[in-house]
């Protein structure tokens, strides 16, 4: 007989003791044990991000100099704090050039916080005090749509380095088995997308999908752009999901797109 779904079990009960918004950050942080991908002043595109576990997890280890720009349809339910940034938004109508600017705008404001920070901090005769740039939030009210679109690597977009595109993007469960799993890989094929066309040579990408029929091409797909590809299923995953998570790094390289190398900045 199948065990009974307990919403609240440990990974929850954890979840709330550290404050953070959900059990999912435990999967993020399993799979991030297992592989050492995050570090420090790292960049990163976290997309389907609230209520906010994985933005919490991931700018704890970004710290003062790395920034976390998260995209989600729902708002977060923590405040994002001075090295992230959030947009209320579908992401299937943000273009990679958009998120681009959004990163450069969090970044260009990081430095001129920084630089003010130091000059104020040098006239005053003390050291300077930690990062207090405000996070930015932005709604744009979208219709969700579910198709995964192809998308393009505009060699002409201002680049900055971007270490990670993470996805814990679900759709709403329609209950129908096939139909969940094509829409779970749709989000999921558009967030390979957005990592091809931002992550340097040496960045890597972490996506959730649903297992099913669809799955393999999915897996070819992610093999097609990176050179190392892992499929965890985190010790968090409840009973009876059929989720898991791949894992892709070391971006192969693509005609036409610049490398870490014409990154500006
Ligand atoms: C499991 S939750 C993410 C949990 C999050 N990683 C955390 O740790 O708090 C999945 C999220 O994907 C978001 N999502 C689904 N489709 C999306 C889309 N097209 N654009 C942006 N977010 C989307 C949902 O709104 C939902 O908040």
């Amino acid at each position: 007989m199948a065990k009974p779904y307990v919403r609240k079990d440990r990974f929850f009960q954890e979840a709330k003791a550290k404050s953070f918004a959900a059990r999912s950050v435990f999967k993020l942080e399993e799979i991030d044990e297992r592989l050492r991908l995050f570090k420090r002043g790292d960049r990163i595109i976290d997309l389907g991000c609230a209520p906010g576990s994985w933005l919490q997890y991931l700018t704890r280890i970004a710290g003062p100099k790395g920034m976390v720009i998260g995209y989600d349809l729902a708002p977060l339910t923590v405040s994002p704090g001075p090295n992230a940034r959030f947009y209320q938004v579908d992401i299937l109508t943000r273009s990679p050039e958009q998120i681009m600017t959004d990163l450069g705008q969090a970044v260009a404001e990081q430095k001129r916080h920084r630089a003010d920070r130091k000059a104020q901090a040098t006239q005053e005769g003390r050291a300077p005090a930690s990062d207090q740039a405000p996070a930015v939030v932005e709604r744009t009210p979208g219709e969700q749509t579910d198709g995964a679109e192809a998308i393009e690597h505009p060699a002409s977009m201002q680049r900055y380095r971007i270490d990670a595109v993470v996805s814990d993007m679900a759709p709403k469960l329609s209950g129908v088995r096939d139909a969940d799993q094509a829409r779970s890989l749709g989000l999921a094929s558009h967030a390979l997308g957005i990592a091809r066309a931002l992550v340097g040579p040496r960045g890597c990408f972490v996506a959730k999908v649903f297992q099913g029929r669809d799955l393999d091409a999915f897996l070819l797909e992610v093999k097609g752009a990176f050179k190392q590809v892992k499929v965890i299923r985190p010790e968090a995953t409840r009973e009876g999901s059929r989720e898991s998570f791949v894992i892709g790094r070391e971006l192969k390289p693509i005609r036409g797109k610049p490398t870490d190398g014409d990154a500006s900045a």
